[in-house]
């Protein structure tokens, strides 16, 4: 970073450094779940949120044809909450339980401490690449994961394109360097048209890459994929890039590794690189309208039937967080993707 040839960074290499860098990324030198943290996510909401995930995977897996042995992968899993109310549940399901084989791959060391003291099952695998699953059918989860991983940006102006860069060379102010890019060429190397029809593109290539692998590992040995994230689904792209910190947004370029950085994803632009992949079902939807399609608000009627009235209020606020239309439930949307043979719908 000091490097005075190397003051230039593209967007993703900054997003890298900011939240990825060995012994100072954001991920990598603290946990910043939970009220007391910087921001909180759904898992960390409600149980309930992940109790349905579990109903999910476990309907899935039944739509499968019940695979004695499967791969059960989720992809960064935080503190793992959503994996220790998984792993609950599924206890209660032995037959699944003895056929699943759950995976996590998770970048940072720290949370993958964490996740080891939270999520008390001696049988996990925490990978170090996706390319070490076996051939068994794979059922993958991300929630709050490719939102995480860093972008490239390009702008269009007066008709030629340029790559946004964070300038380093005044070391107590950093700000944005837009530069000449050759959109051509770049479409070339990528097989892929993402100009068409945009002025301004957000662009990650580690969810390239990842897309790249898993869509193989479900053509290969069947099942699926499903996403949660921050996610709009009109075509036209836009800037949506954010920091968060102590649960407030903060500038990107001010708090250099020590606020998360997200964006929202294009669910038309991922729809669109699977499809140079092969041909597969993709499903979407709303975070209110998968979740309480799935049962959560049966689920919690049941749940809090003989319990005191301040338990049950408590009950339903924390679910109005994840399903009300202006705080996360059409903010997050919901995506599946699985092989065409497979006709199953559950939350969409
Ligand atoms: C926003 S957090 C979401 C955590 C969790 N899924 C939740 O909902 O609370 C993103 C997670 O992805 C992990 N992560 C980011 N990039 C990764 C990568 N390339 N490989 C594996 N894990 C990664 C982070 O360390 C973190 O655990």
């Amino acid at each position: 970073m000091k490097n005075k040839n190397n003051r230039l960074f593209t967007l993703d290499k900054f997003i890298e450094e900011s939240l990825y860098n060995k012994k100072h990324g954001y991920y990598m030198k603290k946990n910043p779940f939970g009220e007391g943290g910087d921001f909180i996510t759904a898992p960390s909401i409600s149980i309930l949120f992940s109790e349905m995930i579990a109903i999910w995977i476990i309907s899935f897996w039944e739509k499968l044809d019940c695979p004695k042995q499967f791969n059960l992968i989720e992809l960064g899993a935080g503190n793992g909450e959503m994996m220790r109310v998984l792993v609950n549940t599924f206890n209660k399901f032995p037959q699944f339980k003895n056929s699943c084989k759950i995976n996590i791959l998770e970048k940072s060391e720290l949370l993958k401490q964490t996740q080891k003291i939270n999520i008390k099952d001696a049988k996990i695998k925490w990978l170090n690449n996706l390319n070490e699953l076996n051939n068994f059918p794979c059922i993958f989860i991300a929630n709050e994961f490719f939102d995480a991983l860093p972008i490239k940006q390009f702008l269009k102006k007066e008709k030629k394109w340029y790559e946004r860069h964070v300038n380093f060379s005044n070391d107590k102010k950093l700000n944005y360097l837009d530069i000449p890019f050759d959109m051509q060429k770049f479409e070339k190397k990528i097989k892929f048209k993402i100009s068409y029809k945009q002025t301004f593109i957000e662009y990650s290539p580690l969810t390239i890459k990842y897309l790249k692998i898993i869509i193989n590992k479900i053509k290969l040995n069947n099942g699926g994929i499903l996403i949660i994230d921050y996610a709009y689904l009109e075509k036209e792209m836009k800037n949506t890039l954010q920091a968060v910190s102590k649960h407030k947004y903060c500038n990107v370029l001010k708090s250099f590794r020590n606020s998360d950085i997200t964006y929202n994803l294009s669910f038309n632009l991922i729809n669109n690189i699977i499809k140079k992949f092969g041909s597969y079902t993709s499903l979407s939807t709303t975070q209110e309208k998968f979740l309480t399609k799935i049962g959560i608000l049966d689920r919690a009627e049941i749940l809090s039937k003989n319990m005191p009235f301040s338990e049950k209020a408590d009950i339903y606020f924390r679910i109005k967080r994840l399903i009300d239309e202006s705080q996360m439930g059409h903010l997050f949307k919901v995506m599946f993707i699985t092989n065409h043979k497979n006709k199953f719908k559950l939350g969409f």
